[in-house]
């Protein structure tokens, strides 16, 4: 219902408001929730700009501020702000950092905390629940203030978190979002396809941060985009690299590593492959399926192209086995 979705974006701008509030205007918020900014490096500018901001170490702070300024419970349990449980009611975010979540518009969709402590226990980020005006798997966080710039620069950089998003504005580069640790979706694909055809992936320097990028690539070039894929040292994320470098190493680094995808796939898993057929097999069979997503056939046969000179195998055998895929017969 449309006022019921209303109000919850009303009491969604009062939370924000309110964690605001904490950070900069209380003692332990500023003790606490900004000297924590501070040593990541973030600027006042830069968390005044995100709204940033802090939930104090209390059972109901939050919502005896918000009931007495007249928010009605009803709403503050349906965007999960308040946590109603056998007649109890308290916070979902307690002594945790906060990031706003903001629609393409503007408005207050959700939250994500983040603790304070390594504590490896407790879950370092603490996200709102699905709710009628948050749905994970169509928001990207931070396109808000990417919009304009992804269309003019007519690229998007995509990457994993919160503070990738911030620090990379923070160094100068704005046209930057975040899946914010949902796998990539195609709705969230198709949020930057209104903007750009141009997608560069920029996962963290790990293990599951390559994964992710391997499972996005397919879903991007099946909305006929192009896609490129930027790694990150080990141990390193977008957010460390950017705030231990400048704007300019910053982007001489994305300008010289970032890869075609093909290039991506080659150079990631030559080194095994090469010497093992069988793996090598597998590898060109992923690359063929990839180019079988893409919906522009001269596109295909260039890729096609590119598969089988950097692997070596004949484009006849590549163009029979992505016809063997199904997909298109050339
Ligand atoms: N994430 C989450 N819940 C977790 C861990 C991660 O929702 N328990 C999401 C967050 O959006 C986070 C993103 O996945 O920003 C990437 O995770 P990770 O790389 O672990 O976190 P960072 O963003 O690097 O966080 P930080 O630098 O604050 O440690
Ligand atoms: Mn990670
Ligand atoms: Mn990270
Ligand atoms: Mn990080
Ligand atoms: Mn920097």
């Amino acid at each position: 219902e449309a006022s019921a979705r209303e109000s919850m974006y009303l009491v969604s701008e009062f939370a924000k408001d309110y964690f605001v509030n904490q950070l900069t205007k209380t003692e332990l918020g500023k003790a606490i929730g900004l000297s924590y900014f501070k040593e990541r490096g973030f600027t006042d500018e830069t968390i005044k700009k995100f709204g940033l901001g802090y939930s104090p170490d209390q059972w109901t702070a939050f919502t005896d501020e918000a009931v007495k300024k007249g928010y009605q419970l009803e709403f503050l349990e349906s965007t999960g702000l308040t946590i109603v449980k056998e007649e109890k009611k308290f916070d979902r975010f307690k002594s945790r950092v906060m990031f706003p979540i903001l629609s393409m518009s503007g408005r207050v969709l959700g939250f994500g905390g983040r603790i304070l402590t390594n504590d490896k226990k407790a879950a370092k980020y603490l996200n709102s629940p699905e709710s009628d005006i948050y749905h994970k798997s169509k928001v990207l966080y931070g396109i808000y203030h990417a919009k304009q710039s992804i269309a003019k620069e007519d690229n998007c950089y995509l990457v994993e978190g919160y503070t990738d998003v911030i620090q990379f504005h923070q160094t100068g580069i704005k046209n930057v979002v975040s899946s914010s640790g949902t796998a990539l979706t195609p709705d969230q694909i198709r949020l930057i396809n209104r903007l750009t055809k141009n997608i560069t992936v920029l996962f963290d320097g790990d293990a599951a941060g390559l994964r992710a990028s391997l499972r996005g690539i397919d879903l991007i070039l099946e909305q006929g985009m192009n896609v490129k894929v930027c790694t990150f040292p080990d141990g390193e994320d977008p957010d460390s690299f950017a705030k231990n470098n400048s704007l300019e190493e910053l982007s001489d680094y994305l300008k010289e590593n970032a890869k075609d995808f093909i290039q991506f796939k080659a150079s990631l898993l030559m080194e095994d492959a090469k010497s093992d057929p069988i793996k090598k097999a597998e590898l060109v069979r992923d690359m063929v399926t990839s180019i079988s997503k893409i919906p522009d056939r001269i596109k295909t046969e260039i890729y096609i192209r590119e598969c089988s000179r950097i692997m070596d195998v004949s484009e006849d055998v590549l163009f029979s086995t992505l016809a063997q895929m199904g997909k298109k017969e050339l």
